[in-house]
């Protein structure tokens, strides 16, 4: 079939008809890091910030662990970044790393100063552990420390008489001239509209959201890395998916994120047969780097012919759960599962996504004015796995990062009505449920060469002749789905060895001599044309 390329609003006509916008400053997606950037810039800028769905959709919302910062008594950086780089597994960029774990504790001061609480006990901030850190750092409020984040976040957001806040406002495109980003299109109920901007960024998460069993929405589809793409920015390391070993399925069917801290706090993982079995694969048991754990779980699987195997938590008392876990046990209760009584079936789903829109230490992207921060950047602070809970502080400490760098250099760019967009979009005839199984199956805890290249193929082929009905936000949802399947298969295709959260079963060993550089291969049109 022939590949055709259809520009979505780039012809200079249709711009004209639609309306416009300008501010200073806009930022997409609303979660942890889009508000550290809204709400450290100058105050003076006029400031777009848009969400794609409600707060309670955002990963942050979703987040239950809390934020590993290094300030227990016999904790420091140092140790930190070493856990931080020895779970990296080689491939992490240590100034990045140094840059969050060091600006970690400032990033704490200042959700705090908005309102965040942490909980407390008698010796001050409670601290708890999870995989890969050799001491106790995770600041959390219970078991919704996200949640508790963003809506404290949110809050002095809509105090902010600089900020405009949109809701259900996808992006469409980033817009272009003479290769500098100056804005972007969206859609915002049912209208397409410019949005000029002398500064764009893009905060809007990851695209595990494109595997049929993840612990995000399915909005977590990417759509700011598929847009990054089309405006020529390069994008990297799409190949490190990172599965989190202990996610539940609902009644209904959705897929629900059972947090380490439970691991962390002394529940163990059995298999079909009763046997704790991780201790089998790393002297760390339960609280080996999450990438182990995973494929821990996954062997076990297929040993014992099973879909599942369970958390045990029985031991550790209903009161204590009840409370600590408040949002996992009600959630349980709910689907008829009490965990003081109960082994909670369990399985990996995609989590977190590694790759995205490379990134200096700026948030600044290889685009001029388009910035990009949290899940949606590819800092390089996490290598080839990312070492738990190390997240929620990246979104704040480079969200923080690319504010100070915009208040630095602001000056408002000449906004040109005429706009020279070359992003370019490709319609797919795939189903998109199909590919997030596909995905799952293919691209998942185990990968080999000859699926991954077998499925890149096969989307490869399904390109659309015709565009005509998918010009809607579920259109080009699905082919930003497309378009980072692609990038993501071409990467995993290409790193021919195992490493962190990529395991191909055709290439078992970790190859240095090939593979040990930060980034390897880079996606984008500026890559391909130098
Ligand atoms: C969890 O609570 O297990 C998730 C924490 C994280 O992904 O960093």
């Amino acid at each position: 079939m022939m590949k055709k390329r259809s520009y979505i609003v780039s012809p200079k006509v249709q711009l004209n008809g639609l309306a416009s916008k300008t501010y200073d400053v806009v930022i997409v997606g609303a979660g942890i890091a889009g508000m550290s950037v809204a709400l450290s810039l100058n105050p003076k800028l006029k400031v777009a910030l848009m969400s794609k769905e409600e707060i309670d959709e955002s990963s942050t919302y979703k987040a239950q662990g809390g934020m590993a910062i290094s300030i227990g008594a016999n904790d420091s950086p140092e140790k930190h970044i070493a856990d931080t780089l020895h779970v990296g597994r080689g491939l992490c960029r240590q100034p990045a790393v140094e840059v969050l774990i060091r600006e970690g504790a400032k990033a704490l001061e200042f959700l705090e100063s908005l309102g965040t609480n942490f909980n407390h006990d008698e010796n001050g901030i409670c601290l708890s552990r999870e995989a890969g850190h050799s001491e106790n750092r995770i600041v959390h409020y219970y078991d919704y420390t996200g949640r508790h984040i963003a809506e404290s976040m949110a809050a002095k957001v809509a105090e902010r008489s600089n900020i405009d806040l949109f809701h259900h406002c996808f992006l469409v495109d980033i817009l272009t001239k003479d290769q500098q980003c100056n804005g972007c299109i969206v859609e915002n109920s049912g209208e397409l509209m410019v949005l000029h901007a002398s500064e764009v960024v893009i905060a809007t998460g990851g695209y595990s959201g494109l595997f049929a069993r993840s612990t995000n929405t399915m909005t977590a589809n990417g759509d700011g890395i598929a847009a990054a793409y089309r405006a020529g920015a390069v994008i990297a390391d799409m190949e490190f998916v990172q599965f989190h070993p202990t996610a539940f399925t609902t009644n209904a069917g959705k897929v629900f994120l059972l947090t380490e801290a439970l691991r962390g706090e002394g529940a163990y993982l059995l298999n079909d047969a009763g046997k704790r079995f991780m201790l089998d694969y790393h002297p760390s048991g339960e609280l080996a780097p999450r990438d182990e754990v995973a494929r821990g779980i996954v062997n076990e699987m297929k040993l014992n012919n099973t879909d599942v195997v369970y958390l045990d938590a029985r031991h550790m008392g209903g009161k204590y759960l009840a409370d600590r876990f408040r949002q996992v046990y009600s959630e349980l209760v709910q689907n008829g599962y009490h965990m003081e009584r109960d082994l909670i079936p369990i399985a990996p789903a995609a989590h977190y996504t590694i790759g995205g829109i490379l990134t200096d230490l700026l948030g600044k992207s290889t685009l001029l004015h388009l910035y990009a921060c949290g899940e949606a950047a590819s800092t390089g602070v996490h290598g080839a796995n990312r070492l738990a809970s190390n997240s929620l502080s990246e979104g704040v400490v480079f969200g923080r990062r690319v504010a100070h760098a915009i208040n630095t250099e602001f000056h408002k760019t000449d906004l040109v009505a005429v706009i020279d967009m070359e992003g370019e979009r490709v319609w797919y005839s795939t189903d998109i449920k199909k590919l997030g199984q596909d995905l799952a199956r293919v691209a998942g805890v185990l990968r080999k060469g000859e699926e991954l290249s077998s499925l890149l193929e096969t989307l490869k082929c399904e390109i659309e002749d015709e565009k005509n009905s998918m010009e809607s936000v579920q259109g080009y949802q699905a082919c930003n789905a497309c378009q980072l399947a692609e990038l993501l298969l071409e990467a995993a295709l290409f790193r021919r060895e195992s490493r962190g959260t990529h395991y191909r079963a055709d290439y078992l060993a970790r190859n240095d001599v090939d593979f040990n550089k930060h980034t390897v291969q880079q996606w984008g049109r500026r890559a391909a044309l130098q």
